[in-house]
C-alpha cells in the first residue's frame, strides 16, 4: 500500500519522529485537509516547523500521549533505528493505529548475508560513523507477514519501507540494540 493512497480529507495522521517535519510538509502537499499531528522527543526539532500546519506534541514515540485507534495513518521516518527498543516503539505506533489503519516505516538497515554486508561496507561506515546514524540488524526490524503487510528494500538492502496493519503481531519489546 502506498501512502499517498490512504490519505483522504480529514485522515488523522501521525508524524512520529516528525524532526524539522519534511514529511508532514509532504502529506499536507498531497493532502491539505488531513489532519497532522507531528510529535518529537527533540521541541528544538519541532519549534523549527512552527509554520506547518499541524499540531506539534513533545512526546517519545515508546510512550505516546494518545488513546489506543487515534490515527488512520502513521508515519514514521528515519526514527526507529535511533532507538533504544525499535520493537517496543513500532508496538506503540500500532496501539495509537486505528484498526482500520496503516503504519508506514522508513529506516536504513544492515543488508543480509556476507556479500551484501560487505558490498554495503563502506555505506554502513558512512552512515554509523560519520553520522553517528545505525542501521537496523535483521533481528530488530519490526517486520510480521500478517497478509495485509509489506515490505520493500532499497539501496543494496541497506533503506527499508514496511507498511503494517493492526493486524500484525510485533513483539512488545527487545532487548535494546546496543544491548
Ligand atoms: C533523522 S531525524 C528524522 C526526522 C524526520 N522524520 C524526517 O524524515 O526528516 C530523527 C528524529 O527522530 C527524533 N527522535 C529520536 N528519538 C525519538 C524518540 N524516542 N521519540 C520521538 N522522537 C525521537 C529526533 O529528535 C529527530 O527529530
Amino acid at each position: 500500500m502506498d501512502l499517498r493512497a490512504t490519505l483522504r480529507p480529514g485522515a488523522r495522521v501521525l508524524d512520529a519522529g516528525a524532526g524539522t517535519g519534511a514529511l508532514s510538509r509532504e502529506i499536507l502537499e498531497l493532502e491539505p485537509e488531513a489532519k497532522v499531528t507531528m510529535a518529537d522527543i527533540s521541541t528544538g526539532m519541532l519549534e523549527q516547523a512552527a509554520e506547518i500546519p499541524a499540531e506539534r506534541i513533545n512526546a517519545d514515540v515508546a510512550e505516546l500521549p494518545f488513546d489506543d485507534g487515534s490515527f488512520d495513518v502513521v508515519v514514521s521516518a528515519w526514527v526507529i533505528e535511533t532507538v533504544e527498543d525499535p520493537m517496543r516503539a513500532t508496538s506503540e505506533l500500532l496501539r495509537v493505529l486505528d484498526p482500520q489503519g496503516h503504519l508506514f516505516l522508513t529506516f536504513t538497515a544492515l543488508p543480509g548475508g556476507w556479500l551484501s554486508r560487505a558490498g554495503s561496507g563502506l555505506l554502513r561506515e558512512i552512515v554509523e560513523d560519520r553520522f553517528a546514524g545505525r542501521a537496523l540488524p535483521e533481528e530488530h526490524v519490526p517486520w510480521h507477514d500478517c497478509g495485509r503487510s509489506h515490505r520493500r528494500r532499497f539501496a543494496a538492502g541497506l533503506t527499508e519501507e514496511i507498511a503494517l496493519r493492526k493486524c500484525c503481531k510485533i513483539p512488545p519489546s527487545l532487548a535494546s540494540v546496543d544491548g
